[in-house]
């Protein structure tokens, strides 16, 4: 089943406990995105805002991390509450395989994320060594852009490789401008868990959105 996972990032700030709310009833998966102002041009939150949001979540924190030397921070989130932790490959590069390793001695899940202009098959290695992938349907560091139709494309090359692999069940998350409109061609392509920040927070009706989401 497709999970949906609302990014807080287009939450009300000062309502994240309603925010938190609508997670905990209509969607699977919390999605918190940390950017330092370094590997992203944007800077969101930190430690203290995972922890509070962790005190209240019912349901599994996805922390996508949007960092420079995510090595460094990996265990702090985790021992935050994150269950399932992702980095970008562009920031650790030939360090991809020794994070995944980092996140699973932490005992969380680990994703390798790609950015629209970073090729697809650079994750194929890992592809059975990482739990999940994120591919990156605008480019990272802020809300509200619009989706990249040719990561569709991305999307489906990459769940063939799993399935040729071996590992069909792997899953792959898709983030960046994700609404009703593309939800469907992008679980065609092979997506399993949806991002969705503007389509959900910024909807009239929140809960709404995640049921047409779903
Ligand atoms: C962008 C973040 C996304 C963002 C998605 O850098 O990774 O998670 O919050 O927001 P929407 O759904 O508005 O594109
Ligand atoms: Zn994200």
């Amino acid at each position: 089943m497709t999970k949906i996972a609302p990014s807080l990032l287009a939450a009300d700030f000062l309502n994240l406990g309603a925010a938190a709310d609508l997670v905990n009833r209509e969607a699977d998966l919390f999605h918190i995105d940390v950017m330092d102002g370094t590997f992203v041009p944007n800077i969101s939150f930190g430690f203290p805002v995972v922890d509070a949001i962790a005190k209240v979540a019912e349901k599994p924190l996805d922390v996508h991390l949007m960092i420079v030397h995510p090595d460094k921070y990996v265990a702090r989130f985790v021992r935050a509450g994150a269950s399932m932790v992702s980095f970008h490959y562009e920031a650790a590069l030939e360090m991809t395989g020794d994070i995944i390793d980092l996140i699973h001695e932490e005992g969380a899940r680990a994703g390798v994320v790609v950015n629209p202009d970073c090729p697809v098959e650079n994750l194929f290695p890992y592809i059975g060594k990482a739990d999940f992938f994120l591919v990156m349907s605008v480019f990272a560091g802020f809300g509200g852009q619009k989706f990249i139709p040719e990561s569709l494309e991305k999307v489906k090359a990459l769940r063939e490789e799993c399935i040729l692999r071996g590992f069909p069940l792997t899953d792959i998350e898709v983030d960046g401008g994700v609404d009703a409109a593309n939800a469907s061609a992008l679980v065609s392509a092979g997506a399993t868990i949806l991002v969705a920040g503007s389509s959900v927070f910024k909807a009239e009706a929140p809960a709404a959105a995640i049921r047409a989401l779903r």
